[in-house]
């Protein structure tokens, strides 16, 4: 996907009910930046010229991390989330990492039920602490 696609992306997660960082790290400015950096960690699915799939990826050099997931709702439980965490994973192996995570909150069953569908390990010993320089990252 290129930066062209932005206001699709916006939309897609909006539609599945995502938490967006507008002002922050899903800004314009700042989504442009990771795909100049990365082309390869933003995948798109498309039904014809409509996005309907989305999957960004990061990586920390150590771990690759699977973000922001999302499947149009009226495309969901055909395997379109399975597919995007199996090209996910392709493209991280092409850039030699082997540790794929995500973060999912505890109350997303059907996310957490996916994930496991796709062999990941649920840790319930760890708990996520982070810190925000502000709100709005
Ligand atoms: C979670 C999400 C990405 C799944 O997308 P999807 O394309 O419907 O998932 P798939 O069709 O690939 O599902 C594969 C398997 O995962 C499991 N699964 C997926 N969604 C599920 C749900 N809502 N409830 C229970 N199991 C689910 C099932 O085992 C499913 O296989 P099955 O349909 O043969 O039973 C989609 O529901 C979504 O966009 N949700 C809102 C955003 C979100 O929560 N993103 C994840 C953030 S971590």
């Amino acid at each position: 996907m290129t930066i062209n696609n932005y206001d699709e992306i916006l939309q897609l997660w909006l539609r599945a009910s995502l938490n967006i960082r507008i002002k922050g790290r899903d800004s314009k400015s700042a989504i442009e930046s990771q795909m100049k950096s990365n082309p390869d960690f933003f995948i798109g699915a498309f039904e014809k010229s409509d996005l309907v799939g989305i999957v960004i990826l990061s990586s920390d050099g150590r771990k690759g991390w699977i973000n922001r997931l999302a499947v149009d709702p009226d495309y969901r439980r055909k395997g379109l989330a399975k597919t995007l965490i199996n090209e996910a994973e392709k493209v991280l192996k092409e850039q030699s990492i082997y540790v794929f995570s995500a973060l999912i909150e505890d109350s997303n069953l059907g996310s957490k039920s996916l994930f496991k569908k796709c062999g990941y390990f649920e840790h319930k010993n760890i708990t996520y602490f982070s810190k925000r320089d502000n709100d709005e990252v």
